[in-house]
């Protein structure tokens, strides 16, 4: 039953509130190994489903547009004095919507269309937002793109340097959504100033891990600092803008009015009761054994003859390509969904077939160790996914799927009693 419980959606509304405990269902059944999801606590959850929706509060506490606000404003503040404390920062705003509008804002705060920008290239590890092609980012700026090393599938900085010294890029994106190792931010933060380029650090994948001591801090060198919430964080879906208080005007104007109008309160203090949860000592223990479990699920998957790509992991994240084991990742993908384990086909670096049939898979760890899963359980979760992706028939497949319900029905998750 879905926690907290739907009773008026249920009354008013029983498709709704049907597919809605379909979907809790299916998440208190599956092994979630989405590198970007996670499951969030009661408490962020009830804060989603607030009165707080119901309200207008364009512009920033103390200076909004709307009358109201007496219980708003301390919301915010209240967030934004969390996020400043766990994170180290001078400046931080809570009301981007998600990852890709905080990005977006980072672009309009410090850049004009047609100037260079440099990210990290989608197909190598990095967000769309990044200046990919397809994206608006790589549209209206002139991007140009690093990669990483076909050897060893890491990023080169001689290589991010010698692109940098010669394209002279204004921002320097670094960070992405399928780096398994960790980002040298000291690095980066070096050729940015030689370039004199500002380094924006996305650590929407690694909020979590950074906020639990797990990964080295962007913060002292990178300028700007992009995350979502609801990844590692642990938070509901949103986003955060963080930086030194020299770009604490631009990056709120491009947010409002620049990019966006009324925040949604209602994720705003979800946010901070996120913060607060990550504050906590015991989410430096939850940070530490996503990282455990990355790293003991990556042995297991190499004992079994798997591809990792870079050979394995650094943090909560690991891509694996199944070009040795003659399948797909989109085929392998379904059949992992049906034996209960849920994760996502992806493109590896120098992939050679299209992204929407590549030869990868991507797994994280977060939303298995909040459901309790240490690293006792991985080698059993390589075995599964070993056999399911080796699997000629639906029968062996669906066997995999009842022992990962038998498994996970000692696991409780928080929203689903
Ligand atoms: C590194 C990175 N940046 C930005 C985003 C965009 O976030 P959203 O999907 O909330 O727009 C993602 C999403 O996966 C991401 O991985």
């Amino acid at each position: 039953m879905h926690q907290p419980g739907i009773p008026h959606l249920a009354a008013a509304d029983p498709q709704v509130a049907a597919l809605v405990e379909g979907e809790a269902r299916r998440q208190f059944e599956k092994i979630r190994l989405i590198a970007s999801e996670n499951y969030v606590s009661a408490a962020v959850l009830e804060a989603t489903g607030t009165v707080l929706t119901n309200k207008y509060s364009e512009g920033y506490a103390g200076k909004r547009y709307y009358e109201g606000q007496q219980f708003i404003d301390p919301v915010e503040t209240l967030a934004i004095e969390r996020a400043k404390a766990l994170f180290g920062v001078d400046h931080a705003n809570v009301q981007p919507y998600s990852g890709s509008p905080a990005n977006l804002a980072v672009y309009l705060a410090l850049a004009n269309p047609g100037d260079t920008v440099m990210g990290m290239a989608l197909p190598a590890g990095g967000h769309l937002t990044h200046g990919w092609g397809v994206s608006a980012t790589g549209k209206w700026f002139r991007s140009v793109q690093y990669g990483v090393r076909k050897d060893t599938g890491r990023v080169d900085l001689d290589e991010v340097r010698a692109l940098a010294l010669a394209e002279r890029p204004k921002l320097i994106f670094c960070g992405g959504t399928a780096i398994p190792r960790t980002i040298d931010f000291a690095g980066f933060a070096e050729i940015a100033r030689e370039v004199d380029a500002v380094l924006v650090a996305d650590i929407a994948h690694i909020a979590g891990l950074v906020a639990g001591g797990a990964h080295p801090s962007p913060v002292g060198h990178a300028r700007i600092i992009s995350t979502t919430t609801h990844k590692t964080l642990r938070g509901p879906r949103g986003a955060m803008l963080m930086s030194d208080a020299e770009f604490a005007k631009p990056l709120d104007k491009a947010v409002f009015p620049g990019l966006q109008g009324g925040p949604h309160n209602h994720t705003t203090a979800a946010i901070a009761v996120a913060l607060g949860e990550a504050s906590q000592p015991g989410f430096r223990t939850y940070a530490a054994n996503i990282v455990a479990n990355a790293k003991a699920l990556a042995d297991a998957l190499l004992a079994r003859g798997f591809d990792l790509v870079s050979g394995g992991t650094d943090n909560h994240l690991i891509l694996i390509d199944l070009s040795n084991k003659g399948v797909g990742g989109k085929p392998a993908a379904k059949a992992l969904d049906r034996a209960g384990i849920e994760l996502n086909y992806n493109s590896v670096p120098f992939d050679t077939r299209k992204p929407f049939d590549p030869s990868g898979v991507r797994l994280g760890t977060s939303a298995v160790t909040t459901r309790g899963l240490t690293v006792d359980h991985m080698p059993r979760l390589a075995e599964w996914i070993d056999r399911a992706v080796a699997a000629g028939d639906d029968t062996e497949i669906d066997k995999i799927a009842a022992e990962v319900r038998e498994l996970l029905a000692d696991h409780p998750m928080p929203g689903w009693v």
